[in-house]
């Protein structure tokens, strides 16, 4: 499958075998480059044994990716849209994925990385059984309606973005070609940028990514930036 067909059917991962991803599949994670949404921005990924890390979810992995960034302007919008590329290709070398929020380093067991902060981690391993979705049945998402000012369906591959504890907190009003991305005040801007990764993969040749100097204002809502498909 390829990273477009995964937005159809990629589902998070909570089950896995404990089987230890070996070291050709680790090398072609390494070696996975996603697009960045902000070029600039310094950002560093490391595979790490569970032991460096704390959380309290009933389930393990025994690698996770932790995620660390430069933390200036649109930093988290970045960091969700280069490893939301990483959660679907993940899938299709046939692993499972989680982003996992609740996970933290444990100061204990884990180096630290000087000059970068820790933003979050992506639970893999190998699946128990089938993981992922047969169809868009299995998504349980907000409606086109109450997304974006206006139904489009390019916008379906940022409907069924994945989002902390599923809030879904993107809007999308439309100018022309021209379509702006607001958050919800009480959102999370990593989600942002995972919605932006899959508007992105799937429309890898003309996705272009801008922030307009005056954005008309959206109730409860901050501008995060506007794309053309
Ligand atoms: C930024 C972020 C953090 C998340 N943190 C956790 C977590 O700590 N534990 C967990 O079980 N799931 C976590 N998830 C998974 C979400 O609950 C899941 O993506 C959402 O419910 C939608 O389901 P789906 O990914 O299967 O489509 C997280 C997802 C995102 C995007």
């Amino acid at each position: 499958m390829t990273l477009k067909e995964m937005i159809y059917h990629r589902k998070s991962c909570r089950s896995f075998t404990g089987k230890p991803v070996d070291a050709e599949m680790i090398e072609k994670i390494l070696s996975f480059e996603p697009k960045p949404l902000y070029p600039e921005i310094k950002v560093r990924m490391d595979i790490v044994p569970r032991s460096q890390v704390k959380c309290i979810c009933p389930w393990t992995t025994p690698q996770v990716i932790a995620i660390y960034s430069e933390e200036t302007e649109g930093y988290l919008e970045n960091i969700g849209f280069l490893f939301q590329q990483m959660d679907l290709y993940l899938q299709t070398l046939g692993l499972g994925v989680c982003w996992l929020g609740m996970g933290r380093m444990n100061p204990k067991t884990a180096p630290g990385v000087a000059d970068m902060k820790f933003v979050i981690m992506l639970a893999f391993g190998h699946p128990k059984g089938s993981q992922l979705r047969h169809d868009l049945k299995g998504f349980k998402r907000k409606s086109m309606e109450q997304i974006t000012d206006m139904s489009d369906p390019g916008l379906e591959p940022a409907r069924l973005a994945p989002s902390a504890v599923n809030s879904q907190p993107w809007f999308f009003t439309h100018e022309g070609n021209t379509i702006h991305l607001y958050c919800a005040k009480k959102g999370s801007r990593l989600d942002i940028g995972i919605a932006l990764a899959h508007l992105y993969v799937a429309n890898e040749a003309s996705f272009r990514f801008l922030r307009v100097e005056t954005p008309q204002k959206l109730p409860d809502h901050v501008y995060i930036g506007s794309v053309t498909l």
